[in-house]
């Protein structure tokens, strides 16, 4: 038993060893060969495919070699070759029969080389051909019979080349297409049909062109699309309804074009759609209706319009959202009292950078899921007393950068499990309006996360001062006050001036929070003169 096993273990040794060796005996100079049969060469000194490569190569890599042709006879002899990469090479010129000797290829990878032309049916020969990648070239045209014959095409990468107006039936034929990148071209026009023969097609990628329009039926035959990315060209409008065969789409992305507007009902009949983007169009109005029922949506990015508001209904088709991200509209003034009333699972809105002036009392009251609220960098120059009450899960709310001037002590009374607010680069004004928010403050200290930046702006013999460091008893002439004006109401009688007592004491017991003496000073001075107006 012993000695079998031992016997054994030397034999694996051996031709381990051997194997090993064979292989670094014929793995050529520049170049790195395991023994699956996977070889990588890198390196100027590599002008052609080398010929002395293990015989069992099935994958051959070359990068950022000195091979700028392929020939006739280079991927000769490599029976068992069935992914062959060419990357970083400056390749500019490939023999039209340069396939042929290698019929069985399944992967040809010729990205980021110096290629401007191909020579028709190049590719042919190549009848199960998997994969494609030309990308990273500097392609201006496709012969329209250059992929003829690849009936086994499963991912096309044409992107980054020069290509503008790539002919009708250029894809005509790749039915088993799954994937097809014409991304970061030049492209201004697409044929209505170029796409009819992609009925397979699961992505398709246009972005980063310059396309001005989209023809009608142009994705009509592309009923598995997953995902269609057609962000950043010069799309000035969508024809009705171009989107309603895509009934499996997920993923669409509309953003930084040029629409200003969108027809109705333009996102129905696409129940599947989880990520939808429209950011960074100059949109000026959205239809009544324009989004179909849509649960598994969970993030929409609605930023960088020109939308001065949005009909109420627009997100309710899209029950399952997660995070809204609907900031940076610089017009948008108002937003109407039901816009977020059916988003039960909503968890982050943001509302950053709009222009909002005035917030709906019921506009989150829905929201019973939210744990961000961004309203920073706003107009608000108030807040209803109860508008974040149905809010009680809510984590984060930032207020900063807004024109509030008080708030209600009760606030924030039912956001128990609030960590992080900010109420910084607001004008407040620390008279008697603000005792009760104050003493929330006082009280919440860890949660008020900018609270040096929560300063006074008003009335002068506060300036400077930070909310936080404004102390209850300072506001007792307020109660003086209240009493003073319901004494004056109920009884119409004059009421001595000096039974008010402002705070004289004041500004000079906390002068070590005012750094700036003037403030200080000026502070000082007004607080007499208000007495004197008494
Ligand atoms: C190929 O070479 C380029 C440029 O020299 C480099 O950026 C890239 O990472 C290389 N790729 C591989 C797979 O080695
Ligand atoms: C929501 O979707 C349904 C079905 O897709 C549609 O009939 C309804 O009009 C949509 N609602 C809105 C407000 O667009």
């Amino acid at each position: 038993m012993d000695s079998l096993f031992r016997g054994t273990l030397w034999t694996i040794l051996i031709l381990f060893t051997l194997s090993h060796l064979t292989c670094n005996m014929l793995c050529p100079g520049s170049c790195l060969c395991n023994n699956m049969g996977a070889v990588k060469c890198v390196g100027d000194a590599i002008t052609d495919i080398p010929h002395n490569l293990p015989v069992h190569t099935y994958l051959l890599q070359l990068n950022g070699t000195g091979m700028n042709t392929i020939n006739e006879r280079s991927l000769a002899d490599q029976d068992l070759l069935l992914r062959f990469s060419l990357t970083y090479s400056h390749l500019h010129a490939i023999h039209p029969n340069a396939f042929n000797v290698a019929p069985q290829l399944k992967s040809v990878k010729l990205s980021s080389n110096d290629l401007s032309t191909i020579s028709a049916r190049i590719f042919s020969p190549l009848a199960t051909l998997e994969q494609l990648h030309l990308d990273g070239n500097q392609l201006e045209t496709i012969a329209p019979d250059m992929f003829e014959g690849l009936v086994s095409l499963l991912d096309l990468d044409l992107s980054r080349n020069k290509l503008t107006s790539p002919a009708s039936d250029v894809f005509d034929g790749l039915t088993k297409l799954i994937f097809l990148n014409l991304g970061r071209n030049s492209i201004n026009k697409l044929p209505p049909t170029i796409f009819h023969s992609l009925t397979n097609l699961l992505k398709l990628m246009i972005y980063n062109n310059e396309l001005e329009e989209l023809e009608a039926g142009i994705f009509d035959k592309l009923v598995n699309l997953v995902e269609l990315k057609i962000h950043q060209n010069q799309i000035t409008i969508l024809p009705p309804q171009v989107f309603w065969s895509l009934k499996n789409l997920k993923t669409l992305t509309l953003s930084s074009n040029r629409l200003q507007a969108i027809p109705e009902k333009t996102f129905y009949n696409m129940p599947k759609l989880t990520k939808l983007t429209i950011y960074n169009n100059p949109l000026l109005s959205l239809p009544d209706q324009l989004m179909g029922h849509m649960p598994d949506m969970t993030d929409l990015y609605l930023y960088a319009t020109n939308l001065n508001t949005v009909p109420g209904n627009v997100f309710a088709n899209m029950s399952g959202l997660l995070r809204l991200n609907f900031h940076l509209n610089d017009k948008l003034r108002e937003l109407p009292s039901d816009l977020f009333c059916c988003l039960p699972k909503l968890e982050k809105l943001s509302l950053t950078s709009n222009d909002l002036l005035y917030l709906h009392p019921q506009l989150f009251s829905g929201l019973t899921t939210l744990g961000i609220l961004l309203l920073n960098d706003n107009k608000l120059k108030s807040l209803p007393d109860n508008i974040f009450q149905g809010l009680g899960g809510i984590l984060t709310v930032d207020l900063k950068n807004n024109h509030l001037e008080t708030l209600s002590g009760d606030t924030f009374l039912s956001n128990s499990v609030l960590k992080a607010l900010h109420l910084g680069g607001n004008p407040w004004d620390c008279t008697c309006s603000i005792r009760g928010i104050a003493k929330w403050i006082r009280k919440h200290e860890h949660v008020v996360l900018d609270g040096q930046d929560v300063i006074c702006h008003s009335p002068v013999y506060q300036l400077l001062r930070t909310i936080g460091s404004l102390q209850d008893e300072e506001f007792n002439f307020c109660d003086a006050k209240i009493l003073k004006s319901s004494y004056l109401f109920t009884t119409q009688t004059p009421v001595v001036a000096s039974t008010t007592t402002m705070p004289t004491i004041m500004p000079y017991h906390n002068a070590h929070h005012n750094a700036h003496q003037n403030a200080y000073h000026n502070a000082h001075h007004n607080a007499h003169d208000n007495i004197g107006d008494h």
